[in-house]
Order: structure tokens, then C-alpha cells, then sequence
């Protein structure tokens, strides 16, 4: 199954992809994640990328389809895939699709979190992660038991570089004049459902599951 998550910065992606890829047994990835990584780690992609990533603005398209797309080709030849920040573009999206269609196969579903820009900045802001396993608090609707502190491994946990007020703004300019329509082009191929991303966390994920269930058929426990 390769399963798309769409939505805004701070809708829930990485949340509720965490506990789908789980529940379907797919490879969560994450585009966000790996430029994160190569960044880390001092790559001259880690670098390249940096600017654009600090600024709230896409990476180029011709980048991210070199670093994502072979890694999406070989999830999508094992269990299955879910993708998550990627596609982004309608560049992204088409050249996802040639790619898949001429391995034989193609996206199965496209879930889009719907959350308006109004609760984006206090998620955004609110927003703590751990450097070390990945896991996602946020300071007032999912706070970890010790504050500061990651629940599963005991690291401090910290807050990412472009989680401020000011590229927030910018994130969501990208994503209403470059993502959002996506939307249109996965509504029209009769791939596209959405989601109420404004509900608790556990309400969208059972709404998710359930969405997922019905259109594709898998059964997760
Ligand atoms: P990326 O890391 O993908 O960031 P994003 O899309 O902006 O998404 P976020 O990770 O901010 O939010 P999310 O939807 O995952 O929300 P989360 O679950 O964490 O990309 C970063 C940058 O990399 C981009 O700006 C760009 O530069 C570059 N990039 C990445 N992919 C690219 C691509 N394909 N092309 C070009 N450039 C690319 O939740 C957020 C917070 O809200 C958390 O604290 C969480 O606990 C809380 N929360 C979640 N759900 C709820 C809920 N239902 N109610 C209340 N709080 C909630």
C-alpha cells in the first residue's frame, strides 16, 4: 500500500503517521525527517538544504525528488509505504506517480489532514521533540509526564529551528500556494478523503484508520 498524508505544517502528519504506519504495518517516511538527518550530519545536502528549510521555503523540487524518491520505490517494494511530506508539488506529485506507474503500481490513498491556519502557530510553537527516538509532545494538548523530559528514553527534549512564529508564516504561504493543490489533482483521480485534523489526537487517528480501512481494505489492528 503507498499511502499519502497531505495537510499544513503542524496538522498532525508526523502524529498520526507514527500510529497508522504502525497499525498497517507500512515504512513511515518522512521527507522533513530526512533533510533533518542529512542536515545533522553535515552533508553537503544537509547544507544545501538548510537555507530553504530555515526560511519556511520548499526545497527545490529537483532536490527533494533526488533524495526521496528512491528510498519511496524501495519501501513501496516491501510492505508498503506512507509518505509523509512528500509530494509537495505538482512536480513532486507527477513525477511520484511516472515513477510508480512504471514499477507497476501507483498511490493507493491520499489522506489529507484538514486544519485551518488559525491553531497552526500554537502547535507549531508548542511543538517538543526528542533528538534521540523522534517522539512528538507539545506543551499543552501532549505533554510528556516529566517536563522537558522524553517519557520513553529520559533526553531533554528541544524544539525545531523553523517552530517560530515568523517561518510558521512563511510554511504556511508555501503550503497554501504549492501543496494545497495537490488536493485538487488526488480529488480528481478519485484518491482523495479528508480528515477533521482539528479534533483530538486520538479522533483523527481513529477517523484515519477507519478511512484507510474502508478505501483500501487492509485490516489493521
Ligand atoms: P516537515 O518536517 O515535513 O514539516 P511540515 O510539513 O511543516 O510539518 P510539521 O512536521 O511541522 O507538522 P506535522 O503535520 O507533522 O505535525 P505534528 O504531527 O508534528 O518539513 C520541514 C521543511 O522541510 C519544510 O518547510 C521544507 O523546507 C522541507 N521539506 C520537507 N519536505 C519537503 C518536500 N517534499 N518538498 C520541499 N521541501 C520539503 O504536530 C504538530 C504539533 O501539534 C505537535 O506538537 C503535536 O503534538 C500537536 N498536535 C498534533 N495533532 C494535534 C491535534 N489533533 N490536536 C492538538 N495538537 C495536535
Amino acid at each position: 500500500m503507498i499511502l499519502v498524508l497531505l495537510g499544513p505544517p503542524g496538522a498532525g502528519k508526523g502524529t498520526q503517521a507514527t500510529r497508522l504506519s504502525e497499525v498497517f504495518g507500512l515504512e513511515h517516511l518522512s521527507s522533513g525527517d530526512v533533510l533533518r538527518a542529512e542536515r545533522k550530519s553535515g552533508t553537503d545536502l544537509g547544507q544545501r538544504v538548510a537555507s530553504y528549510m530555515d526560511a519556511g521555503e520548499l526545497v527545490p523540487d529537483e532536490i527533494i525528488i533526488e533524495v526521496i524518491l528512491a528510498r519511496v520505490l524501495k519501501a513501496a517494494e516491501g510492505s508498503g509505504v506512507l509518505l509523509d511530506g512528500f509530494p509537495r508539488t505538482a512536480a513532486q506529485a507527477q513525477k511520484l506517480d511516472e515513477s510508480l506507474e512504471a514499477a507497476g503500481g501507483g498511490v493507493d490513498l491520499v489522506v489529507s489532514l484538514v486544519v485551518p491556519d488559525e491553531p497552526i502557530v500554537a502547535r507549531i510553537t508548542g511543538r517538543r521533540s526528542c533528538p534521540t527516538c523522534g517522539s512528538v509532545y507539545h506543551i499543552a494538548s501532549l505533554p510528556p509526564k516529566a517536563e522537558g523530559v522524553c517519557d520513553k528514553d529520559g533526553t531533554a527534549l528541544v524544539q525545531r529551528s523553523d517552530d517560530t512564529e515568523e517561518v510558521v508564516a512563511q510554511r504556511l504561504a508555501a503550503y497554501h500556494a504549492q501543496t494545497e493543490p495537490l488536493e485538487a489533482y488526488y480529488r480528481e483521480q478519485g484518491l482523495l478523503a479528508e480528515v477533521d485534523g482539528t479534533q483530538d489526537i486520538d479522533a483523527v487517528f481513529v477517523q484515519s484508520r477507519e478511512v484507510v480501512r474502508s478505501r483500501v481494505g487492509k485490516v489493521g489492528s
